[in-house]
């Protein structure tokens, strides 16, 4: 590929089994405070799909939201590279990752294709710029 051309995004097909994987991680999910129960699963370009949920704790500022679950695991076993994260819950509306995750998100994958998704079927995919389109990184230090 040309360095001029620009990278690939997933395909549908390739977010529809991501979403399916961040949908089995969903029903790991330990949610018993807020009950909303959140499913992740993170891409590399290379195609290793890492999955996260969210972990709550009786202190509850110490919950972890699925979709760092996902991106430390990923993280922490040597992968990187990342190019897309499917995100399910079952609320009314697709999910967008909370702002801590969305500043984590961007450091250590970039600008990933972002795919929301319901139980219900609706679903939403993004750029991660679009949700943090003036973000603090290394550049700002
Ligand atoms: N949560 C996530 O895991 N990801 C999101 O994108 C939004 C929120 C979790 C955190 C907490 O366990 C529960 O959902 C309610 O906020």
């Amino acid at each position: 590929m040309s360095p001029t051309r620009p990278k690939r995004r997933p395909s549908r097909t390739i977010l529809a089994e991501m979403a399916r994987l961040a949908g089995e991680a969903r029903g790991r999910a330990h949610a018993p405070y807020s009950k909303f129960r959140v499913g992740a699963a993170l891409k590399t370009r290379t195609g290793e799909i890492v999955t996260g949920c969210n972990i709550e704790n009786a202190s509850y500022g110490l919950s972890m939201c699925a979709e760092r679950v996902a991106v430390f695991k990923a993280v922490s076993e040597g992968l990187g590279s990342f190019d897309a994260i499917a995100v399910v819950t079952d609320a009314d509306r697709p999910t967008p990752p909370c702002g801590p995750c969305r500043q984590i998100l961007w450091e250590l994958c970039g600008n990933l294709t972002v795919h929301l998704v319901t139980l219900g079927g609706r679903s939403r995919t993004l750029r991660l710029r679009e949700l943090l389109p003036h973000p603090f990184d290394e550049r700002n230090l």
